[in-house]
């Protein structure tokens, strides 16, 4: 049934009831954000609609300016309001969430074979590294934040509690009580608009993808599309499903969605919280962009939220699956947060998507273990994951201000970006040196980093201004700092040779 069309879009600056609750802890703005994402999503606020003027709502509301302004803002960001040129706050057009026209069920299939791998699967050489003392590796957390004590007591919690029946082969999708549980999570820490029977459990990022590539190849579609740069270990593991990879290219607003539409691809693979490795947000217009051609191509966005937990400058941006759910797949993980060795991920599946991709995923395995899903269930149900959370995102807040402080110290001449958020940043070199040189005089020096052009897809034939990607996730704050020194005299001789 077509939603009914509310009077309210054309009505200037509406009266709004916001069930604020003064006494509840949480603070106005998020509150006020919660009611205005949820609202725009149901189609209770239209695409359109207008919204009053933050001094006319926070005279309604009985708050201050700014926290209507920060809400407005925020939302903003995520891609659920717009500012108009006129100086208004309306809600965006893409923000509803389409009750009709689910995406179309997949043509059957009609070829099984697997392409020919001809996707360019570029070097692993990086991962096969020495080590050295000051290593700034990317892809990977502080394992020894790893918050044993609460996790051991989460897992003895799950293993007294559960039934027999659950330590035989599962449900396909993975265990109800951790998808419980991680439907609520992700609807109220990350803005996805999902329920338990639309997660499948999997093993990460890595397989949940596999799974989409396997399902599009057997209906025929060969090509994906993915960012570019992008982490180069994904375009291998990529390419051997036999998918062609077409890489699209990355501007500082995140992925060019007018190379994508030029492009054949009707399936991609963006990072929108924060663009691995360049760091940026898909900006809002890009969002909204990026959702119309989903809608327009009937095509699959694959939204990899692999870091967005770790957001230090501003208060985190929703994923992208909320916005157009029937078109994204939103996939994550606790690799980041916890640890890569759980193994342990997730997708949010539109619904016609549910049963093909979890039976491929189960004929791969059976199934992901349970006891770690269910252990994993008892720290979000008991606060220990948000507690944990906390914890890990003030380390690397600091670790992250130190590596911008020694960069201002001992290399003053470069830039570092793509900071706001996870666990990497990128450092662009003083212009006339070279990328390559500077990396092997580090390495001279006992410090590992990598070169920007590494991430691309033809890294060769990358002209971009040299920069390096640092990862200062595992390094504690006194070795991030050693580690900048010592990269800051190579890039001193580099420049002195040049
Ligand atoms: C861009 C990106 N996405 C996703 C992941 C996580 O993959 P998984 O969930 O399979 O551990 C990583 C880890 O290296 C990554 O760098």
């Amino acid at each position: 049934m077509p939603r009914k069309k509310t009077r309210i879009a054309s009505v200037l600056a509406p009266v709004l009831l916001v069930p604020l609750q003064r006494a509840s802890g949480r603070a106005l703005r998020h509150q006020l954000c919660d009611y205005l994402r949820a609202s725009a999503r149901s189609g209770a606020l239209p695409a359109g609609a207008a919204l009053p003027s933050s001094r006319q709502f926070a005279d309604d509301l009985g708050v201050s300016r700014g926290v209507v302004v920060n809400a407005y803002e925020q939302l903003i960001a995520e891609g659920y309001l717009i500012a108009t040129a006129r100086g208004s706050v309306r809600v965006a057009p893409t923000a509803t969430m389409p009750t009709k026209e689910p995406m179309a069920p997949p043509a059957s299939a009609t070829s099984t074979a697997h392409t020919a791998h001809t996707a360019r699967t570029g070097s692993m050489a990086p991962y096969v590294r020495i080590p050295t003392g000051h290593d700034f590796i990317t892809a990977v957390p502080d394992t020894s934040l790893f918050p044993r004590s609460a996790w051991l007591v989460a897992q003895r919690e799950a293993f007294r509690t559960l039934p027999d029946a659950e330590l035989s082969y599962g449900d396909r999708q993975g265990s109800l009580l951790a998808r419980e549980e991680l439907a609520g999570y992700l609807t109220r820490a990350r803005g996805v608009a999902t329920r338990p029977e639309q997660l499948i459990i999997c093993s990460g990022f890595a397989q949940g993808v596999r799974c989409i590539c396997e399902a599009r190849l057997a209906q025929g579609h060969s090509t994906l599309a993915i960012e570019d740069p992008t982490h180069p270990y994904e375009r291998v593991f990529l390419a051997h499903t036999g998918i062609r990879l077409l890489p699209i290219p990355v501007d500082e607003e995140g992925i060019r969605v007018d190379a994508l539409a030029a492009s054949e691809a009707r399936i991609v693979v963006v990072t929108p919280a924060h663009q691995f490795p360049l760091g940026v947000a898909l900006s809002p217009a890009r969002r909204a962009e990026l959702i119309a051609w989903a809608r327009d191509h009937n095509g699959l966005i694959i939204e990899d939220d692999y870091d967005a937990e770790f957001r230090y400058d501003r208060a985190p941006i929703g994923a992208l699956q909320g916005l157009a759910p029937d078109h994204v797949i939103y996939m994550g993980s606790v690799s980041k947060t916890l640890a890569p060795a759980l193994r342990l991920g997730w997708m949010a599946v539109p619904p016609h998507l549910v049963d093909e991709l979890s039976w491929i995923k189960v004929f791969q395995d059976y199934g992901s273990p349970v006891l770690e899903q269910v252990t994993f269930a008892h720290m979000l149900a008991t606060g220990a994951f948000d507690r944990h959370l906390r914890k890990a995102r003030r380390l690397y807040r600091e670790r992250r201000d130190a590596l911008m402080q020694a960069v201002a110290r001992f290399i003053p001449q470069a830039r570092v970006r793509g900071i706001a958020a996870g666990l990497h940043c990128v450092i662009d070199l003083p212009a006339g040196v070279n990328e390559a040189e500077v990396i092997d005089r580090a390495r001279e020096l006992d410090v590992s980093v990598y070169g920007l052009s590494w991430f691309h897809a033809h890294p060769d034939a990358y002209a971009g201004p040299p920069a390096l990607v640092l990862g200062y996730g595992p390094l504690r704050t006194p070795a991030v700092v050693a580690g900048i020194r010592l990269l800051g005299k190579a890039v001193r001789d580099c420049l002195l040779r040049a």
